[in-house]
């Protein structure tokens, strides 16, 4: 198993009571130089950030936290980073007792209902991807009933579904080590994206179920079919047609 001592991710983790969003707080450092591997975390947010311009629930008891990536790499690559995210947080749930599955592009269900979600913002030259911030929003150790009712319907939490807590620091030192493991992996060559995207396909609540994607104004619906070697998800519209859904569609809406 990867030990934190060698990761390179969390070498600086800096915690705060309440922030508005650890994400903002990740990119202003990113901005002023802060360096790869740097971890914003926040016992709870006041304005937590979901995907799609979402507000993102985040009371005391979860785990909201950004990490800060420099690994340059290219801008058709960036869908990547956030699929192996959720792998990374899928493997540390694991090793915890805890069974997930991925929904695409990187929730993370529990019977059935959102425990996890990422929002992973980038910085580009226009060719490359100079840095990316990648917020991790865990449902942990609150229970279901502190959500307003809406959310309630499709959100749960690890306190409500296992009936225990989980110790945060444990599960935040897995899910950086996972995380650093599977860039090292990638970088090195190790089974390239396709072993990574077999994994994630392994663990996949979305493949095989109808769904509905939206992009930008237009909302693409189907059955998710597929997911290539770029994480791009491959889905049959009710008339036959397949579409290409990238990842870095919906993730670069986001910016
Ligand atoms: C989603 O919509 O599924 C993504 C949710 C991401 C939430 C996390 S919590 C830490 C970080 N800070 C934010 O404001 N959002 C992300």
């Amino acid at each position: 198993a990867p030990h934190l001592r060698d990761c390179t991710l969390g070498s600086q983790i800096l915690w705060a009571p309440e922030r508005p969003s650890t994400n903002d707080t990740a990119t202003e450092l990113a901005k002023s130089g802060a360096p790869h591997g740097l971890v914003v975390t926040a016992a709870r947010q006041t304005g937590g950030r979901g995907r799609q311009g979402r507000v993102w629930q985040s009371p005391a008891g979860g785990m909201w936290f950004s990490i800060l990536v420099r690994r340059p790499c290219a801008i058709s690559q960036a869908g990547d980073l956030t699929l192996l995210a959720s792998v990374a947080v899928w493997r540390a749930l694991a090793s915890m007792g805890i069974p997930a599955e991925i929904k695409w592009p990187n929730d993370l269900l529990l019977n059935g209902r959102k425990i996890c979600g990422i929002l992973a913002q980038m910085r580009t030259d226009g060719e490359s991807v100079e840095y990316a911030v990648i917020g991790i929003g865990m449902n942990a150790n609150f229970t279901r009933e502190q959500f307003p009712p809406d959310v309630r319907e499709y959100a749960t939490t690890i306190l409500s579904e296992m009936n225990r807590e989980v110790h945060r620091p444990t599960l935040l030192g897995c899910i950086l080590t996972e995380l650093d493991q599977l860039y090292r992996d990638l970088k090195a060559g190790v089974g390239g994206f396709a072993a990574v995207r077999d994994e994630w396909k392994a663990h996949a609540h979305t493949l095989g179920r109808n769904i509905r994607v939206r992009i930008g104004e237009q909302i693409v619906e189907g059955v998710a079919q597929d997911v290539d070697a770029r994480g791009v998800l491959a889905l049959r519209g009710e008339d036959g047609t397949v579409h290409a859904i990238h990842s870095g569609e919906v993730l670069f809406s986001e910016m």
